[in-house]
């Protein structure tokens, strides 16, 4: 009987592993990658040594398996990550979201043996940086719609097509590219490959001169008659479509993980600056006003927490989690800009100047309601999930 209850009682404790996690992460973050973050914001450099850093730590690959060469964590350890780099640094916090949930872990899950040993010791070393690429100029949302093709030519793909948007885009090693194979077979002729960055025919685009997340190296990535081995193929023939959507239901959380981090760092330093600033004899933070904008803020990222950290214990369960990880996508990227705007509103004139971070975490907030599905596909996808669950009469 105890055993069954325990079993059945929802545990809100992490682990010492999980803990000491938060603790280290924090820690680095806040000394090598929190002064760093406005340099970067400026200048767009791409902060190599962030990564580098991570890596030397085996954050690289933190849930990648140990057999590869990765710490072999659950997907909250991983939440856990994201959001204590994003806290202080955005920028950093997608650079790895993108390398480790979008690039490394489909390889993990759906990668031949031949491909794992190829490539996901070097990813889960940082040895080599990873990216994704779906999007298009013409297909962002509408994912299945790209441009993009492989024609088949001996024990070769033959790859063409421009893809947007992508993250650590001229930075990466190894790309983890979509492209139709069959076009009559719409989103099941799409194909997932692994295309290195030395293949003759890849190459970029400028860097987009983006409103936040200004260092990530976002750009085009185009495919001029690269050849592909087929040995390089990610699943099978016509995967690739749902080895995108799959990858993307845990990428989510990662996004939603920068979004409360974004959240929490806006908070903390409302919180701060508050506490120092006189006004009508007074520190602001006595003022009902300011305290009322703080608890709706403190409110809301405990809520969205708890929503990533069901969606990434179901992943880590092994149950369906479409549904939860869009959940919690949708309403900590819509908190994150209204934590940064109150924090901007909360520092006055000083918040919307580059001398406090307020504004940076305002500009970089946006993303996270865009990138790995607008807040308008998460409700999408909601919708698609809860009335699946009403027709099949799931209890979820
Ligand atoms: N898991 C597994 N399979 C899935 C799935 C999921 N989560 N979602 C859909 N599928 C399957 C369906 O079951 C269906 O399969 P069958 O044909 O066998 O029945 C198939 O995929 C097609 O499904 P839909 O009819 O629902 O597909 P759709 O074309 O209507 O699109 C969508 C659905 C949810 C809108 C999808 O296109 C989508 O998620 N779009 C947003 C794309 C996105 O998030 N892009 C972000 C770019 S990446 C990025 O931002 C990276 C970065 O740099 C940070």
């Amino acid at each position: 009987m105890k055993e069954l209850l325990e079993k059945q009682t929802l545990s809100f404790r992490f682990t010492e592993e999980q803990e000491m996690l938060r603790k280290t992460v924090r820690e680095i973050s806040e000394e090598n990658f929190k002064e760093k973050a406005r340099e970067i914001d400026k200048t767009h450099r791409f902060p190599r040594e962030n990564f580098e850093l991570l890596a030397k730590l085996g954050m690289t690959g933190l849930t990648l398996p140990e057999q590869y060469g990765g710490g072999g964590m659950d997907c909250i350890s991983y939440a856990i990550l994201i959001e204590e780099i994003a806290r202080v640094c955005a920028t950093t916090s997608v650079i790895i979201a993108v390398h480790l949930s979008l690039c490394s872990m489909p390889i993990a899950k759906f990668g031949s043996d031949f491909l794992k040993d190829k490539y996901l010791k070097k990813l889960a070393k940082g040895e080599i940086l990873g990216a994704y690429c779906l999007s298009e100029t013409g297909s962002g949302s509408d994912a299945a719609n790209m441009l993009t093709r492989a024609t088949e030519k001996g024990d070769f793909y033959i790859l063409n097509g421009t893809k947007a948007w992508i993250t650590n885009g001229s930075e990466a090693d190894l790309y983890i590219v979509f492209a139709q194979t069959n076009p009559e077979l719409k989103h099941k002729g799409i194909t997932a490959f692994l295309v290195e960055k030395n293949m003759s025919g890849v190459s970029f685009g400028k860097l987009e001169d983006k409103l936040g997340i200004r260092a990530s190296a976002t750009c085009q990535v185009r495919l001029d008659n690269v050849k592909v081995p087929k040995e390089n193929i990610l699943g099978n023939v016509g995967d690739g479509f749902k080895i995108a959507m799959m990858t993307l239901d845990r990428g989510r959380i990662g996004i939603a993980s920068q979004a409360i981090g974004i959240a929490q760092g806006s908070y903390d330093l409302a919180v701060s600056y508050a506490k120092e600033r006189d006004a009508f004899g007074q520190k602001i933070i006595n003022f009902q006003a300011i305290q009322f904008m703080l608890v709706e803020i403190a409110t809301e990222i405990e809520a969205g927490r708890l929503l990533i950290y069901q969606a990434a214990n179901r992943y880590d369960q092994g149950l369906d989690f479409t549904k939860h990880s869009a959940i919690a996508k949708l309403f900590c990227s819509e908190l994150a800009t209204k934590a940064a705007n109150k924090a901007v509103q909360i520092l006055g004139g000083y918040g919307y100047t580059t001398e406090y971070d307020a504004e940076r975490f305002y500009r970089d907030a946006k993303i996270t309601e865009i990138y790995e599905g607008t807040s308008e596909i998460q409700r999408i996808v909601i919708a698609k999930n809860i009335i699946k669950e009403l027709t099949e009469n799931i209890d979820k």
